[in-house]
């Protein structure tokens, strides 16, 4: 009987997918009547079942992928609640309530922390102004946290106290990049040789914040502006299948080269809310 060997080199990275528990809302009342990001534009109409369409598609992939998918329902008059991932920060069974930057979006906070405590999760409310995983995002043992538009900075010292983790502040600088979410891919949930890896937009930082991320994450996909213009880096990852906007086509390239399974789905509706896979997707970490 022969051996073969196979050199390290040779071995491509194999990527194993990490069962995933999350949150979503269906946007049956969505629509966009208010503009609190520059990607809304109130006085076009929206088409409201072509956006639950849309995120149904996005529903069953999550479904076709063996996730355990929990759903809150909509409420009338909050058309953003769609973007779950602005409900809270939950991790280790504990969920960090969101507290909202707009009043039009303030009555989420509550009703996000009512399900997670009917849920069996530990509430603790917030004290600061915070937009749950828009701005806090899990890589690794590490929270990577956003400030500039919508997440106060002392709410990321509140959550560092809360969960005992390290919490990173990075300064986002450009107004359509207003949520790290959107900024920042996740692409291993868990670390993988004790690393775990983003993709980021070079240009949504500031110099400082750069820093961090180039001394961090040397081996971060960067993606171009225009795959970050249609909220490709907005996108939902197990560790080897990536859900990304469909449009995103290099950093579809990107991923493949490294190993990764992307999956388009087109969220185009709910773009026009400013939001896209990630933020209609809220991690649920027991
Ligand atoms: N219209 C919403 C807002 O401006 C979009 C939220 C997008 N969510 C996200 N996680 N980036 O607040």
């Amino acid at each position: 009987m022969s051996t073969t060997i196979l050199e390290p080199a040779a071995v491509p990275t194999r990527r194993t997918p990490v069962h995933r528990t999350v949150l979503m809302c269906r946007p049956d009342h969505f629509t966009v009547s208010y503009r609190i990001n520059p990607w809304m534009h109130p006085q076009v109409p929206t088409d409201t079942a072509l956006a639950v369409a849309q995120w149904e598609t996005l529903y069953n992939t999550y479904l076709g992928l063996d996730f355990d998918v929990r759903l809150i329902d909509p409420i009338e008059g909050l058309p953003d609640m769609v973007y779950a991932a602005n409900g809270g920060f939950v991790l280790d069974g504990i969920a960090y309530g969101a507290s909202f930057q707009y009043p039009e979006r303030q009555p989420e906070g509550p009703a996000y922390m009512d399900w997670f405590r009917e849920s069996g999760f530990r509430v603790v409310e917030p004290a600061n102004v915070n937009e749950g995983e828009g701005d806090f995002l899990l890589v690794g043992d590490v929270i990577l946290a956003g400030t500039g538009f919508r997440s106060d900075s002392q709410s990321h010292t509140e959550l560092a106290e809360i969960v005992g983790r390290e919490v990173v502040t990075l300064n986002l600088v450009n107004p359509s990049f207003y949520h790290l979410d959107t900024a920042i891919a996740v692409l291993d949930p868990v670390a993988v040789d004790g690393h775990a890896n983003i993709a980021y937009l070079p240009s949504a930082f500031d110099e400082p914040s750069l820093r961090i991320l180039r001394e961090r994450y040397p081996n971060a996909i960067i993606v171009t502006e225009e795959d970050a213009a249609v909220l490709g880096l907005n996108s939902f990852s197990d560790g080897y299948n990536v859900v990304i906007a469909s449009r995103a086509t290099d950093f579809e390239r990107q991923l493949r080269e490294r190993g990764y399974n992307p999956i388009g789905v087109d969220l185009s509706e709910l773009l026009r809310g400013g939001g896209g896979v990630k933020c209609c997707t809220l991690e649920l970490r027991s």
